[in-house]
């Protein structure tokens, strides 16, 4: 995995330059659009500081990034040079992080985790549906009770029925037993094909569903199956903390991944991340987008360029090495929690390369959980665990200050 760390004077460059390939709607006879750059009542425009800010430049310029950059086909060519940002950031996402081989994939900077799970479960279901013959209920999607809730979400917009499978209270490891019961009444009931949603990492625990476990028992059965892996949470952290993984597109079963930027990466909301590899998404393609050049492909429609841009900058501030070090060191901190805890006897889940730790609700008191901005595993009832998540603005005096009181409660217990 490589790409270069720039200094600030290269990012500053390569945006300005990318910009002044777009059309500029203040200087340019342009029409026929219906967009434009951002109000002057609230954006200044020709401040002195914003010749060094690109990412802001960007914003005020309001390129928009509509449809899938990657496809050969026709482009809104408007914004081609703000575009050709997006499409490098793209490869570097496929082929540096996902593994992809050079240029067989598609994809795009989505408003988010959301979006990209979206856009991946339509393409899956368009597809059985197309290339199959399928009927909406002989189509499952399939994913664990640990699951981020943008799956349900996109089963109800989809109109599909899902298999939720159960998880071991202390592991978090699929229920295998669960799953084969689950699967064999969905093949008795005419279930006939199956979209499996892996997690490289729940939102809630951390953890990473077992590829080969689960994609074995539909093997087995040579039942028709695509996989989706929600990468939105560890995709900017597992690979970097283990290279070795299985979650890339060296797994020949793994057919989209979605990241999310505005975690981890600290980019501004709105900047997921969907790839997928190459010819799926026609299976979206939207036709009746007559207007726009080369048709929309994507959930959106209209995005800001800014959001594509700023990410690629941030990549590029630290370069691949850089973010390595970055990631491994936020893992280091949250092993030292971990330790703490052991000695403390605290009860708790923990993924080894990823920055959460789920903590047994019996250890925390409401008032530390208020105190910290603990997050708990449901609203509904008493929780069960209470989740830490190691990120950037967490400093160590936070956390000493949270394990010391912690460790007085634990006393009383
Ligand atoms: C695993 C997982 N998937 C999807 C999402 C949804 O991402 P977003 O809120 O960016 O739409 C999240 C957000 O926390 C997540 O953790």
């Amino acid at each position: 995995m490589y790409w270069p760390k720039l200094n600030t004077q290269k990012i500053k460059l390569k945006i300005f330059e990318a910009l002044s390939k777009n059309a500029n709607y203040r200087s340019e006879n342009i029409l026929g659009l219906p967009g434009t750059f951002l109000d002057t009542e609230v954006f200044y425009d020709g401040e002195p500081f914003l010749k060094d800010a690109p990412f802001l430049s960007t914003l005020i310029a309001n390129p928009n990034h509509i449809g899938c950059h990657t496809l050969e086909t026709d482009h809104e060519e408007i914004f081609n040079g703000t575009q050709e940002i997006e499409k490098d950031l793209i490869r570097i996402c496929a082929e540096e992080i996902c593994k992809a081989e050079r240029h067989e994939y598609d994809g795009y900077v989505a408003s988010g985790g959301t979006e990209a799970n979206i856009e991946a479960l339509w393409i899956y279901r368009n597809f059985f549906q197309q290339e199959k013959s399928a009927r909406l209920h002989e189509i499952a999607f399939v994913y664990s009770q640990d699951t981020h809730y943008s799956i349900p979400k996109a089963a109800n917009l989809l109109g599909i029925e899902s298999l939720v499978f159960n998880v071991h209270e202390n592991t978090r490891e699929v229920d295998i037993v669960d799953l084969e019961n689950k699967l064999n009444d969905a093949l008795f009931y005419g279930k006939k094909y199956f979209v499996l949603v892996l997690n490289l990492s729940t939102t809630m625990f951390g953890s990473v569903d077992d590829i080969g476990k689960i994609t074995s028992l539909f093997k087995l059965r040579q039942v028709n199956y695509k996989i989706h892996v929600d990468a939105a949470f560890g995709g900017f952290i597992y690979p970097f903390t283990n290279a070795d993984n299985a979650y890339t597109f060296l797994n020949q079963d793994i057919c989209s991944i979605s990241l999310d930027g505005h975690k981890m990466m600290q980019a501004p909301y709105g900047t997921g991340v969907f790839l997928i590899r190459k010819n799926y998404m026609k299976y979206v393609c939207t036709e009746e987008a007559a207007y726009v050049p080369g048709m929309d492909y994507t959930l959106c429609g209209s995005r800001s360029g800014a959001n594509a841009i700023c990410l690629w900058m941030i990549i590029h501030a630290h370069g691949s090495v850089g973010w390595t070090v970055k990631m491994n060191e936020l893992l280091q901190k949250t092993n030292e929690v971990c330790k703490a805890l052991d000695a403390m006897g605290v009860k708790y889940y923990h993924n080894p390369f990823v920055n959460i730790i789920a903590i047994k609700s019996r250890y925390i008191t409401k008032d530390l959980a208020k105190q910290f901005y603990l997050v708990l595993d449901t609203h509904e009832g008493e929780p069960k665990w209470y989740k830490i998540v190691m990120m950037p603005h967490v400093k160590q005096e936070v956390i000493d200050d949270f394990l010391l009181q912690l460790g007085e409660s634990v006393k009383t217990i």
